[in-house]
């Protein structure tokens, strides 16, 4: 009886293979493989680190293709490794999201690897607060090229394989300073008020033309990471420590709810969501 059971199941998948090659022109059984065991694969900026990393090894162990960009190549080898040890895929490109050509090619990569991007998250971002009267210009320079103008040239690499396929998720992680402007936060929270601002006029184009692609904004409160690092004012980074060791939360948080709305049924969008602790005032 179980003999005859097994005879059956081998000639059903037989047929349903047969049924594939005709269906689609496939010619072999690992492209058979392929459109059964369709994975979505998903492009991570500033994967080497933090809210980043955190997401990429969550999304990995989730069973997505994570394609890591950053510039610290020895960092993205080591996340690599780890979503491999644990069975996950991933690949990595050296990425400088200041280069619109780097940023493009990291999409390239993607889509030659895996047929598809089915999510871009734009995370690649610094916070050197500082007072505007220290003009501290070079920061603000780099402010706006990584996390306005690399948040950008992410958009336009995925859009360049999404808006062909008609659906995609683009994911901007932007900041709770996008909200709330304080005391040394003008020039960071101005690129983070960008962010919102692109990731809502990109929200509506999509929508008009009937892409299919969705837009989140994640914009995080203090959150545990390597982010005070790129502050170069003494007396704002004392400050901003002070603030993070009393409210930063631990970092899988923000992973969790990237995960979350990419989890979404795909005709819904979390459009715009805010996490922080709730001991945190502002
Ligand atoms: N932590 C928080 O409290 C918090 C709160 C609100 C929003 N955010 C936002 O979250 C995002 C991630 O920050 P994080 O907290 O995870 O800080 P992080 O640990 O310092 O990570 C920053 C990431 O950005 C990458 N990066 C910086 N410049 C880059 C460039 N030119 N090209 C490519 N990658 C670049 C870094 O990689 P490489 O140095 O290897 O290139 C790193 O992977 C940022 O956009 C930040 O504004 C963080």
């Amino acid at each position: 009886m179980t003999k005859y059971y097994f005879l059956a199941f081998c000639r059903t998948f037989y047929f349903l293979s047969k049924k594939l090659v005709f269906d689609y022109g496939l010619s072999d059984n690992l492209e058979i493989e392929r459109v059964i065991e369709m994975k979505k694969t998903v492009v991570i900026t500033g994967a080497s680190s933090g809210i980043g990393k955190a997401t990429a090894l969550m999304l990995g162990k989730k069973g997505y293709q994570v394609v890591l960009g950053a510039r610290r190549e020895n960092k993205l080898v080591e996340i690599k490794e780890q979503i491999e040890k644990e069975n996950g895929t991933a690949i990595y490109q050296v990425t400088d999201v200041t280069k619109a050509e780097e940023v493009q090619k990291l999409a390239d990569i993607a889509h030659d690897k895996f047929g598809q991007i089915d999510i871009w998250i734009n995370c690649a971002g610094i916070m050197p607060q500082s007072m505007l009267a220290e003009k501290r210009i070079n920061d603000w320079d780099n402010m706006l090229d990584i996390n306005v103008k690399g948040t950008l040239y992410g958009i336009a690499a995925a859009l360049t394989y999404m808006v062909p396929a008609k659906k995609g998720h683009i994911i901007n992680i932007s900041s709770i300073a996008a909200h709330a402007v304080g005391v040394g936060t003008s020039v960071y929270s101005a690129t983070k008020a960008a962010v919102n601002a692109i990731s809502e006029g990109l929200r509506q184009e999509m929508a008009q033309m009937k892409t299919n692609i969705r837009v989140t904004v994640v914009s995080p409160g203090a959150i545990n990471t390597n982010l005070l690092n790129s502050i170069t004012s003494e007396d704002v980074k004392k400050f901003v420590t002070d603030f993070y060791d009393n409210y930063a939360i631990p970092v899988d948080r923000i992973a969790k709810v990237i995960a979350d709305a990419i989890e979404m049924p795909e005709d819904t969008t979390l459009n715009e969501i805010i996490v922080r602790s709730t001991a945190q005032e502002l």
